[in-house]
């Protein structure tokens, strides 16, 4: 990131002032969706063949804005955050209480540790010391194109190549796949789920009536195989976000 943390188009003190007036309200039925998103990832996690991971890597969870309070950050015992947004840190400990917070796995205090960095720096020498640490990026990968340091063939490689570095893992991204103005928006549905890959064309036919939109790079960033599901997120009342969820189980390998 070239621009201070706190005011760079992706997060900093701009987007703190949006998220806390839109979080609860403009945002409401997408923070319920990905509640949802993140209860059924829980469930494959806890009831899968694998041990169930203790341990959570969270990549740009800003101030967890679009995080539930409870019931899924606080079902892990540990907890490291990745975040280069110097404002986010103190955000994220307000809204998650982590040292009150009491885990479902230790009934103990939840321990949460920051990592002010982007987590192209840190995440292969987090994975090397949590090798059985879930991974979770937050909203985080479709805001690379911003980076103004690399074109954005490099930056759609390196976001196909992301699955590779996390093979064996459990690990999970919702970010962010197209996004436009709201009134060249088709809005006849806020959600829909695929089995496998839904291309960057078949996604705009589907979701947009004409106007602009602007790919954000991620259309590799799961397994073609993988489940997903598509939420629209209305980010403004003007701009809406379609964003993809999904997850990649670790192999039994592991
Ligand atoms: C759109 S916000 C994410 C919203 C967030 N998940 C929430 O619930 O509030 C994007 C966040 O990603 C962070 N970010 C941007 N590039 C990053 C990178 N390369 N590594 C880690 N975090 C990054 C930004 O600082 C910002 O906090």
């Amino acid at each position: 990131m070239t621009r201070p943390a706190l005011f760079s188009e992706s997060g900093g003190l701009v987007w703190h002032a949006k998220a806390l007036l839109r979080h609860k309200s403009l945002w409401g039925d997408f923070t319920k969706r990905i509640d949802r998103f993140l209860a059924d990832w829980r469930s494959v996690l806890a009831f899968g063949p694998e041990p169930e991971p203790t341990g959570l890597i969270l990549l740009g969870p800003s101030g967890g804005w679009c995080l539930p309070t409870k019931g899924f950050v606080d079902a892990f015992s540990e907890v490291i955050a990745v975040d280069p947004d110097p404002a986010a840190r103190a955000i994220f400990r307000r809204r998650f209480k982590p040292n009150d917070t009491q885990s479902a796995h230790t009934g103990g205090a939840l321990s949460l540790t920051w990592v002010a960095s982007t987590f192209e720096r840190v995440l292969p020498a987090l994975l090397i010391r949590h090798p059985h640490h879930a991974v979770l990026f937050c909203n985080v990968l479709g805001q690379l194109r911003y980076q103004d340091k690399k074109t954005l063939e490099r930056i759609e490689f390196e976001l196909g190549q992301i699955s590779l570095t996390l093979a064996g893992r459990h690990w999970a991204s919702f970010h962010d796949r197209i996004s436009g103005e709201a009134k060249s928006a088709n809005l006849q549905e806020l959600e829909f789920f695929s089995t496998s890959t839904v291309t960057t064309n078949e996604l705009a036919k589907r979701v947009a009536k004409g106007g602009e939109w602007l790919d954000h790079l991620t259309e590799n960033v799961l397994p073609a195989q993988v489940a997903r599901r598509f939420m629209a997120w209305p980010i403004g009342q003007e701009r809406i976000h379609w964003i993809e969820a999904g997850w990649v189980e670790a192999t039994p390998s592991r």
